[in-house]
């Protein structure tokens, strides 16, 4: 049986450019409800589409995933200001954006509907086709 729980992500996506070289953010909240506790706040950090850093809210620090990363992680978890931003971006940004999408978009959702008919295949081996 498929599971009831439905799970949503919002993004929003920073580009930064240089002699070929791309350096992207990427503020993704995942949700099932409007409920803070029903939310996660991923920030990651990409360079050359290779994520060196992330910050998940549901483990309240920063995961370096290169060289560069372990050590901006090391210095930005010793930062209390750095830290802290990240920490608040759940509720600033999380809970702001999925209290104005839900309602206006997820809660309009209708039941899928599909109409077959049967049709004869144009010389084919088959009698019919759906
Ligand atoms: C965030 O951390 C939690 C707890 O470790 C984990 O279950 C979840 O998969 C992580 N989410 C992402 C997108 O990495």
């Amino acid at each position: 049986m498929a599971s009831s729980f439905l799970g949503f992500s919002l993004f929003f996506i920073s580009l930064y450019g240089a002699d070929g070289f791309e350096q992207y953010q990427v503020d993704r909240c995942d949700f099932s409800s409007t409920e803070l506790k029903d939310m996660e706040y991923i920030y990651s950090i990409y360079y050359n589409k290779v994520e060196f850093i992330r910050f998940n809210s549901s483990v309240g620090k920063f995961v370096g995933y290169t060289e560069l990363g372990v050590k901006n992680a090391e210095n930005w978890n010793n930062d209390p200001a750095v830290l802290g931003r990240r920490k608040a971006e759940k509720e600033r940004f999380c809970k702001a954006s999925v209290e104005i999408f839900y309602p206006s978009v997820l809660t309009k959702t209708a039941p899928p509907s599909v109409r077959l008919s049967s049709v004869s295949p144009p010389g084919g081996k088959h009698t019919a086709m759906i």
